[in-house]
């Protein structure tokens, strides 16, 4: 079943059928001042800081679904009916409703009563004020007389304050209201002010929020709108909103357009924006928003038989990308803003992916990524950029109710809170980094340590992989610590699979970048070791047709033939075939495992068969649900790797199976199985063992999409930067004749055209750039254009 389409010319996702199982979200804003709004305009704003400064409120996890949101009523004057824009919260028959989600900006219509109307909400590009742009159009042939009411509801800033500690929060938050400008203040901050405004003299208003919803009513029926009056309410202290009313009349076929603004700021900001912002000004702004997307997305663009893939790559799936580098993992319907820093692991993976669509964001987060390095070679596995930012600021008083600042001894904790993960993931996507840039120079970069002292970029790697290499356990493979990748797996001084090959892919990748600094030594040194945990690996983790996942502390083997529960693992045998450590052989039979074991039609699930029996040596997956989440759901994020895995044993008709199984566009017409957003990828598909099998959960934050982004251009297209040139190696299905792609590349455009003659899954005979025969294509002067016409086939050195 369908709930709406991809209008790709558009760059939309249009929702025809509102009453969807669950919120569709999108994001809107690029730096400071940022959104998550569904499909029915509920959702929240914030600035800078989900966790401390939150502009709007938002009732998660409520009844009913997902409100508030930033939120515009209509009434016909005439008979008192009413009505709201986005559908809800009022809620009138659902034919009358239509969102479409675009990049950075979401547009709510509807046609109801004669009237067609639409509300677009995004943020400006140079201010942090939001905008919501409406327009009505009487299509009826009668004039018409409507009051059109806004709504939204601030929020006390603070997540804790705004949900469970009024005590304080109550008294200390104000609004009043002057020529047109709501002001908003949260007493105890310096600048806790925002305005909301309007592009006309407003016929009334409401600052206070009990006085315009009433008692006992809500968002559905306010007192206000039922009564087409405001009542002018402000008042120091209580709970606030944001009411801005107008009365307007149409004749039949008039149109009228009201700007509303919601931003930082008092009264003399909202004055000062309110010029600005003129209907010329906020088209501009509008069209300064595309053109941000249609610069980043211009760096890569691919013209495939896979319509899944195209609409993927060309648009959502970089767009989705770039929102998790932006806004990390905490800002979402189900991740609220409890937690504004920084997971170690996530941001390290996620600043691998869009490094050629957002190179100073991803190097912003390396350096910041760096900073929490101790200088022992561990990472901090959730930590606030700001603890080990030399330029934070202080607010120079403090409020009575705030949470403590930690100091080092409180956020340095020791071994007993590392993930074994964390900090190898920084290792590759430093080097990642350096390929794509050609900034050789970061290596020599000087970064402070989160606890003492400094180094260079190119120290603190070394220091990762000395500190992974200090941590082996009894059988030689890298312990697992409080857990690795998966956050489930909890093996303390047991061994994990994962991370012994995730020491090696970082040891290779290391090793390529010494050689490119000429350090040969050390390029020498982390080779021998690169051996030497090639060979461990291979010996202790191979079970005959699989690698076993870890071993626990207690010296049980985890994932063999014999297991009746957790059998095959996800994570251990992609991993061994992308790391390098499995034979040919070996990989092929691990991911024949895979295959037989993990697939199903909506992708692949970490483990099979699911535990049921708690088993507290291998961790708490064992207590989780069969079928959710780390016990045997389709959890997304491991899924690109085993494309990269068949991409690397050349088998792309496999690779793409597992693809298209993922891919959320092809999933389009099975909502009424996934229920998400088929525009997101989304952490994880409820798996086989569970009643709700396909179902999808946790749209957008999620280390999937970036990984699915990354395997399917750089491996599945095989376009990827190496220090020296752009690579091209594609792995992909046999009957695939041809593909194009256009990649920006320091400085210079590459249009790259694939012919597969011979209908062969890997192999490239030749590749001629602008005519020249080469073996990858080359830097160029900034500002070139190549044209390189590839074809594969078997040759000699396939
Ligand atoms: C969540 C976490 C991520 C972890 C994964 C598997 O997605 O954000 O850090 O790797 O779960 O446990």
């Amino acid at each position: 079943m369908q709930y709406g389409h991809f209008d790709n010319a558009a760059r939309e996702y249009v929702i025809d059928r509102v009453d969807l199982p669950v919120s569709w979200t999108n994001y809107i804003g690029l730096k400071d001042m940022l959104g998550v709004f569904n499909h029915t305009a509920g959702g929240y704003l914030l600035y800078k800081s989900p966790e401390y400064h939150r502009i709007t409120r938002f009732r998660p996890n409520g009844v009913p679904m997902d409100f508030p949101g930033h939120y515009i009523y209509l009434r016909d004057e005439e008979d008192g009916d009413y009505w709201s824009v986005s559908w809800q919260p009022v809620g009138k028959p659902k034919e009358h409703y239509s969102c479409r989600h675009g990049l950075s900006y979401v547009k709510y219509l509807c046609d109801y009563s004669g009237i067609d109307a639409s509300q677009t909400l995004f943020v400006a590009m140079d201010d942090p004020v939001e905008i919501w742009d409406v327009r009505l159009r009487n299509s009826s042939d009668r004039p018409r007389t409507l009051s059109v009411f806004s709504y939204l509801e601030f929020s006390f800033h603070h997540i804790d304050m705004d949900n469970r500690n009024f005590q304080m929060s109550l008294y200390a938050a104000g609004s009043r209201y002057e020529e047109g400008v709501i002001e908003h203040d949260l007493y105890y901050e310096e600048n806790g002010y925002q305005f909301f405004t309007g592009s006309f003299t407003p016929d009334g208003f409401d600052c206070l929020r009990d006085s315009f919803i009433g008692p006992y009513r809500t968002e559905r029926n306010p007192l206000a709108v039922e009564s087409g009056q405001c009542s002018g309410s402000f008042e120091k202290g209580g709970n606030h909103c944001g009411c801005l009313k107008k009365t307007l009349t149409l004749l039949p076929g008039e149109e009228c357009r009201l700007l509303f603004l919601l931003g930082e700021g008092g009264i003399a900001e909202g004055k000062r924006l309110r010029e600005k912002y003129t209907f010329e000004k906020a088209d501009e702004d509008f069209r300064r928003i595309a053109a941000y997307w249609d610069e980043k997305l211009s760096r890569l663009q691919i013209e495939t038989p896979n319509e899944g893939m195209n609409t993927e790559i060309n648009l959502w799936n970089l767009y989705q990308s770039e929102i998790n580098v932006m806004f990390s993992r905490f800002t979402s319907f189900i991740e609220v803003g409890g937690r504004t820093g920084l997971g170690y692991r996530d941001t390290a993976q996620d600043a691998m992916m869009v490094i050629h669509s957002n190179p100073e964001k991803c190097r912003s987060r390396l350096v910041e990524l760096m900073r929490a390095l101790t200088s022992e070679g561990y990472g901090l596995h959730l930590f606030e950029p700001r603890w080990f930012d030399p330029d934070a600021k202080e607010q120079s008083f403090r409020s009575p109710t705030v949470i403590p600042t930690p100091d080092k001894s409180q956020i340095i904790t020791g071994l007993k809170d590392v993930c074994a993960d964390d900090a190898l993931w920084l290792v590759s996507s430093v080097v990642q980094y350096i390929r794509e840039t050609g900034e050789m120079e970061f290596a020599d970069q000087n970064v402070t340590y989160a606890d003492e002292g400094a180094g260079t970029v190119y120290e603190h790697l070394k220091k990762i992989l000395d500190f992974s290499a200090r941590q082996i356990g009894q059988n030689g493979i890298c312990k697992g610590l409080r857990a690795d990748w998966n956050d489930c797996l909890n093996l303390g001084g047991g061994e994990s699979a994962m991370v012994s090959f995730l020491h090696l892919w970082a040891l290779r990748n290391f090793c390529e970048l010494a050689e490119a600094l000429g350090r040969t030594e050390d390029a020498e040194h982390y080779r021998l070791l690169a051996e030497h945990v090639r060979k461990v690996t291979r010996e202790v983790l191979w079970d005959g047709e699989w690698f076993l996942r870890g071993i626990t502390a207690d010296n049980r083997k985890i994932g063999t033939h014999s297991d009746t529960e957790g059998k095959v693992h996800m994570e251990s045998n992609t991993w061994a075939v992308l790391s390098g450590a499995a034979t040919a052989e070996q990989g092929r039979l691990a991911m024949d495992s895979v295959d037989s074991y993990l697939y199903t039609e909506y992708g692949l699930m970490l483990n099979a068969p699911c535990y049921t029996k708690p088993d507290d040596g291998i961790g708490f997956v064992t207590r989780v649900y069969p079928g959710l989440k780390e016990n045997g759901a389709i959890f997304s994020h491991p899924n690109p790797w085993a494309w990269c895995a068949e991409a690397l044993l050349g088998r792309g008709d496999r690779a793409m199976k597992f693809y298209n199984a993922l891919c959320p566009p092809l999933q389009n017409d099975r909502i009424e199985v996934r229920q998400a957003e088929p525009y997101s990828y989304c952490q994880f598909v409820v798996g086989r063992d569970h009643t709700a099998f396909g179902r999808a959960r946790h749209p957008f934050m999620t280390g999937s999409s970036g990984w699915a982004y990354f395997a399917a251009t750089q491996y599945l297209l095989g376009i990827r930067p190496s220090f020296t040139g752009l690579i091209v190696d594609p792995c992909i299905p046999h009957d695939w004749k041809e593909f194009r792609v256009s990649r920006k590349w320091r400085g210079s455009t590459y249009e790259i055209h694939v012919i597969n003659p011979d209908g062969v899954e890997k192999g490239v005979r030749s590749i001629l750039a602008d005519g020249k025969p080469v073996s990858e294509l080359p830097v160029l002067t900034p500002g070139s254009i190549c044209r390189a016409e590839v074809t594969m086939g078997r040759s000699d050195n396939t």
